[in-house]
């Protein structure tokens, strides 16, 4: 940051100074008689009397090592500046990331994801242009404008209050036109997010829009939405092309001003010719920094609403919070629920569960069974805390889950979800998910026990080959079985397992079927039933309807009772 100041005061120096050579050299060089010449230089009131081409020759020389200087000067600021922002901007841009890491499910399903990122993306953009250059333009100019101001000032003051009489009428056209012009792009920005998030969504549901052949429908909402980008743009394009000419006229009619009341000066002989012409180009330079401050200072209230954004996210507390002193010991005894009701907050007043009561032994299997949005998911969803109850606790070994290591309960659990969720990496990376350092050995291993072993062997690179984002290259029921390898390899005491509902063929059924088998043995699980055989051998099977249970007991007795469950069965698990 020093080095970027010193850079910056040489370049201010330099810049005005390589100017100040002009007068001398129009009116001792090119205009003055005789063999000697006297120059004086106003800012510093020296004199010198030098001979005409030693003069002339070191004006020249003078001129370019300014120059020179200026630009090394200029270099070094901007390189410095550059860097500066950039580190900046990658601390935030990881902070950023590690804290949407731990914020709730909940922040992610309340937003859509390609405008999150293209938000995000184009705000982070903002505050680098910031970090990068603007805040070099609000440090350099206004040190800049002074200095050529006290130039401006010591060559004719008269003249000099007379050209900064049009710096307000630059300023105020300049405000009105950048206030525009940000509330137009903002409309702008939202609209690019809405393309982006289309184009996400198409990438993501290409074989659903190709097999219902609705591409005219996907293709008709995209071009209207790349049509409301693009009367967007025109609409910001206008203000912004309107910036610069507009300006520039003011400047011109100030410029002519200038130009008729100085040239009336040198005519009547109050001024000499190159003391004009250095002030005209010393003006002339005055008027970028000027041009680039009224600018920058838009720009950082642009900025400074990106960073609220960006700070908005960075405050965002997840909705869940690890104890200080959390118990870190592993599960020994029972999970317990009592009383259990839950209400996603985006629907406070419905509740999904209500009034859940249910007990786990270590080592048992329950099976949850219960038409389709009855509050199965969310039920599972609450052990690891995704969310908490709204009312009720649940405990594992008599400890309420708020009051465990988050991390440590975490790692208690295993989850295998109705969607698995494959990383564009290898199909080692992916089973190693919850266990990075696990040695190829165990890997293998769980492949083995997942019975996918065969599948992965046969690929081109075996456990180095990239299965490809949303693991395009498996097929359903070997994505289930990596999911199953994933979790049996981090090996957890609990297993939470919401079963697909997608049917399989036979062969790929009994396979999943088999590797659940191996998963499940000496656990504690509690399970999402579709399968018949997973309700057959659990322990106790709950039945949820309407976010209640309903009943309770082995398939055999709910079978007899011939009640909820009986018709279930009859719809769903009979084969
Ligand atoms: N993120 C959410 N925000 C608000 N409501 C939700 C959310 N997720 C689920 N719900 C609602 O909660 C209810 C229960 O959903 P849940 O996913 O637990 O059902 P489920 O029993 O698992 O169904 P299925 O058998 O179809 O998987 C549904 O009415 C659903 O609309
Ligand atoms: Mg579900």
């Amino acid at each position: 940051m020093l080095a970027a100041n010193i850079a910056m005061i040489v370049v201010v120096i330099t810049n005005g100074v390589s100017l100040v050579t002009l007068q001398p050299l129009i009116d001792q060089v090119f205009i003055a008689e005789g063999p000697t010449a006297r120059v004086v230089v106003p800012t510093v009131n020296l004199v010198f009397s030098m001979k005409k081409t030693t003069l002339f020759l070191g004006l020249v020389l003078f001129f370019l090592t300014s120059r020179a200087l200026y630009c090394l000067g200029l270099y070094c600021q901007r390189f410095l500046m550059m860097v500066t922002g950039e580190r900046v901007l990658t601390g935030l841009r990881t902070d950023l990331y590690d804290h949407l890491l731990r914020l709730p499910p909940l922040f992610f399903t309340a937003r859509r994801s390609g405008a999150l990122v293209s938000n995000l993306t184009a705000d982070l953009g903002v505050v680098q242009h910031l970090a990068s250059t603007v805040t070099g333009d609000l440090l350099r100019r206004p040190v800049e404008i002074g200095f050529l101001i006290g130039l401006l000032v010591a060559y004719n003051p008269s003249l000099s209050l007379f050209a900064l009489l049009v710096a307000p009428v630059i300023v105020g056209i300049v405000n009105i036109l950048t206030k525009t012009i940000r509330r137009r792009a903002g409309r702008m920005q939202s609209s690019m997010a809405d393309l982006a998030d289309h184009l996400q969504e198409t990438v993501g549901g290409i074989r659903i829009i190709q097999s219902f052949t609705a591409e005219k429908a996907a293709a008709g909402r995209f071009h209207s939405v790349a049509r409301r980008y693009y009367e967007q743009s025109v609409k910001a394009y206008r203000m912004m092309a309107a910036a610069t000419p507009s300006t520039e006229l003011v400047t011109a009619a100030a410029v002519a001003g200038i130009l008729f009341y100085g040239g009336q000066n040198v005519i009547a002989g109050r001024m000499t010719t190159g003391s004009f012409f250095a002030f005209m180009a010393i003006l002339m330079a005055t008027y970028q920094p000027v041009k680039t401050l009224v600018n920058a200072l838009s720009e950082s209230s642009r900025a400074a609403a990106a960073l609220e954004r960006i700070y908005r996210i960075l405050d965002e507390r997840p909705a869940v919070t690890s104890p200080t002193n959390g118990r870190k010991a592993s599960f020994q005894k029972s999970i317990v629920f009592e009383k259990v009701s839950f209400a996603y907050p985006d629907n406070p007043c419905e509740p999904v569960l209500q009034d859940i009561s249910l007990t786990v032994q270590r080592g048992r299997t329950i099976a949850i069974v219960g038409p389709s949005g009855a509050g199965k998911t969310t039920l599972l969803s609450l052990i690891p805390r995704f969310f908490d109850p709204t009312s009720g606790r649940i405990t594992i070994d008599n400890v309420d889950l708020r009051e465990w290591d988050l991390v440590s309960l975490r790692r208690q659990i295993g989850i295998v979800t109705q969607e698995t969720f494959l990383f564009n990496a290898s199909v080692e990376e992916n089973i190693a998910l919850g266990r990075p350092n696990a040695a190829p050995e165990e890997i293998r291993r769980a492949a083995e026990a997942a019975h996918i072993l065969d599948v992965i062997e046969a690929m081109p690179e075996g456990f180095r080959t990239v299965v490809g984002e949303r693991g395009a290259r498996l097929s359903g029921g070997e994505k289930q079985r990596l999911a199953i390898a994933r979790a049996l390899l981090v090996d957890p005491p609990i297993l939470l397992l919401d079963e697909a509902t997608s049917s399989l063929d036979s062969e790929s059924e009994r396979k999943v079927q088999a590797a659940i088998d191996t998963l499940i043995r000496g656990r504690t699980t509690l399970v999402i039933a579709h399968r018949l055989s997973t309700v057959r051998n659990a322990d106790t099977i709950f039945v949820l309807q309407n976010g209640r249970i309903v009943e309770s007991g082995s398939h055999a007795d709910l079978l007899q009772s011939g009640n909820l469950y009986a018709r279930l069965y009859n719809l769903q698990f009979k084969e």
